[in-house]
């Protein structure tokens, strides 16, 4: 036999490979992702393995640690500097002496992202832009005027097979000198997306290679830092946005520019300011070093994506709400100062339409409703809803003006969602008392636990999901109607319904502070819900559907509230509530699969491209949808789950 056959695990790819192939050669071929930073020289140890030993029935195999090549000098020096498990070879150095089933470590694979939130655990196939590849260049000689970096370039080609490299321009100034220190031998950063580009050098080996994706939120700022040669998030840091003092809201902020025309740059400088400092404190909790992140991805709303990039968003704010630029963005970091390497490369998503942004493309990119056949929405709650709709044969975005509601703002005890707000409601249909619970407090307020420690915590008001169970049991309660209207004839039988001026209120809460539901407050959130309702029928009414077979909540709000209440009072449409599901950050995750694999990068811009963008101010049949949808929970559809 002059031959083997060879199984990867856990892919599962096989193929017939000469006696003598190295196993890493064997796993390019098949096209299995295997690590390898020195380019099969046993420097850097990323490319280990192991035998899976015995015989796989199922596959006609008997695999041994004896079909491979005895133990190399590499391997044991590598071994001896830097210890390697007993199970464990160098795939670069072992080669194929007979049938193999080599199972892939975790680690040499791709990754399996460890972190705490539920969205972000996800473990994400690795296949970045940047690689980085150990060179060995020969040395100049006065027969061969090629330059440095002309030498460099070659050797990269040679010993990567890679063909049309370039160098970064401002890379070259340093060439020389680096080139010297590593005698002859370095480490290059390479972007490839199409193009492959040096776009950092290290003198000798180097093997620290990181990433950041970073979520723009109009209120808060999420930085995740990724090893892009394990694909593990290492660190995550999160503020406010410090562009709030120019505005609470992404309109205020236009409204600020609009009437401060000079105050662009102000607000370029907070967010990127903000952004600067929290990978300073990512990149320091992981006792990295920030000249060793080489990709930064970036996801924002329209006018957080134009802010940051430097661009006034002053269009954004009425229509037809043109962007200035929607598709993907790739560029050197230095020419935006963010604080990684200077020939890091920046990706933005691109952004769907002027009010469906990055955000809501990472979101859709994270959650597929684009790759399976059940009917998807996806629902980001904020001041301006964004609505995704559709499967993998059509996809609908649009955006729905919410308005502040949901964030607690023009609700009379409104406030957002910190400790001391009101959360969760349950009034008892037959004396009309309400139970609470309070943000940082675990215990319902009929609970001892309740009465001992909220002196600590205070009640200071209510909170978007806490307001939206408030009106969901005050309904099932009877206390308000259909209508929205709060029953004033019960004031004869609870004291908690009170008259004010002409219209009623539910006192739900009486401490140092009086939380009440008022007959405004109520309207404020079935306006804000019919927009919200109202955008999605559109994009039902465009599909083509009139049901929908899973729904998904994005974002913080999304995450908070509770489904059965949100459908109860009619926020999203009939559906069957095991197919409702919070997604926590997917904006965030959808940012964090372009950082780790290219593939997502393409997927996504198809698919943005491929997105039929509905404008929902210019649809005759929205106001139609709305009126139905002031009800509760609607006028005309009807919510079959909700009676099961
Ligand atoms: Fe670097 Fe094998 S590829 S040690």
């Amino acid at each position: 036999v002059s031959d083997a056959l060879v199984l990867f695990m856990p892919s599962g790819r096989r193929g017939r490979f000469p006696l003598g192939t190295p196993v890493l050669e064997a796993a390019r071929q098949l096209g299995v992702y295997v690590e390898s930073v020195c380019g099969g020289r046993g420097i850097c140890g990323r490319c280990q393995v192991s035998v899976a030993e015995g015989v796989f029935a199922k596959h006609k195999i008997t695999s041994s640690a004896t079909h491979l090549s005895p133990f190399s000098e590499t391997e044991a020096r590598y071994a001896k500097k830097r210890s390697l498990a007993d199970d464990r070879r160098l795939s670069c150095s072992a080669l194929i002496e007979g049938d193999l089933v080599i199972d892939i470590p975790v680690e040499t694979q791709t990754n399996r992202a460890l972190v705490r939130k539920r969205a972000e655990a996800r473990p994400i196939e690795r296949e970045p832009v940047t690689q980085l590849c150990y060179v060995e260049v020969d040395e100049p000689d006065m027969e061969q005027p090629l330059g440095d970096t002309d030498r460099l370039v070659r050797a990269v080609e040679a010993q990567w097979m890679l063909h049309g490299v370039r160098c970064d321009f401002p890379l070259i100034p340093r060439i020389q000198e680096t080139l010297r220190q590593g005698d002859w031998k370095a480490t290059v950063a390479i972007h490839d997306d199409g193009q492959p580009t040096i776009v950092a050098i290290w003198p000798g080996f180097r093997d620290k290679l990181y990433g950041i994706a970073v979520d723009i939120g109009s209120t808060t700022i999420a930085c995740h830092l990724s090893d892009m040669l394990t694909g593990r998030t290492v660190s995550s840091s999160g503020t406010a946005n410090p562009q709030i003092r120019f505005g609470e809201d992404l309109m205020s902020r236009v409204s600020y520019l609009m009437m401060n025309p000079d105050g662009l740059p102000a607000l370029v400088k907070a967010v990127r300011g903000a952004i600067e400092s929290l990978i300073d404190k990512a990149v320091g909790d992981a006792g990295a070093d920030r000249h060793d992140v080489l990709e930064a991805v970036f996801v924002g709303n329209p006018i957080m994506h134009h802010l940051f990039l430097g661009i006034d968003p002053r269009e954004l704010g009425g229509a037809p709400f043109a962007l200035a630029v929607s598709g993907a963005l790739t560029f050197p970091a230095r020419q935006l100062g963010i604080g990684i390497n200077p020939g890091g490369r920046v990706y933005m998503l691109p952004c769907i339409a002027g009010h469906v942004g990055a955000d809501a493309a990472g979101a859709t990119l994270a959650e597929g409703p684009h790759r399976g056949d059940e009917i998807t929405l996806l629902v980001d709650v904020g001041t301006n809803a964004e609505i995704v709709l559709g499967n993998r044969h059509r996809v609908l975005a649009a955006s729905s003006p919410t308005g502040p509601a949901f964030e607690g703002a023009e609700i009379s005890s409104g406030q957002r969602a910190a400790p001391g707000a009101i959360e969760r409601v349950r009034i008892d249909p037959e004396t009309l008392e309400p139970r609470i619970q309070v943000i940082g407090l675990d215990a319902w307020s009929d609970n001892e636990e309740f009465t001992v420690k909220i002196d600590q915590v205070g009640v200071t008001g209510i909170c978007g999901s806490g307001i939206i169970e408030a009106i969901g049991e005050m309904f099932l309660a009877g206390i308000i109607t259909r209508d929205g209207v709060i029953d004033g004839s019960l004031a004869a039988r609870s004291a908690r319904i009170q008259q004010t001026g002409r219209t009623f209120s539910y006192l739900l809460w009486q401490g140092d502070q009086e939380i009440r539901i008022t007959q405004n407050d109520v309207r404020a959130i079935q306006l804000a819900k019919a927009a919200l309702y109202a955008g999605v029928k559109l994009l039902m009414d465009k599909y083509g559907t009139d049901h929908v077979d899973r729904i998904k909540l994005a974002g913080a709000f999304g995450s908070h509230i509770d489904t059965k209440y949100a459908m109860l009072i009619g926020l999203i449409p009939d559906c069957d509530l095991k197919n409702v599901a919070a997604v926590g950050n997917a904006a965030g995750t959808g940012a964090r699969m372009c950082l780790l694999n290219k593939s997502y990068r393409a997927e996504v811009e198809d698919l943005v491209r491929r997105i039929e963008k509905i404008e929902t101010a210019l649809e005759p049949r929205f106001q139609e949808h709305f009126v139905a949808a002031m009800a509760l929970p609607n006028k005309v559809d009807p919510f079959p789950n909700l009676a099961a």
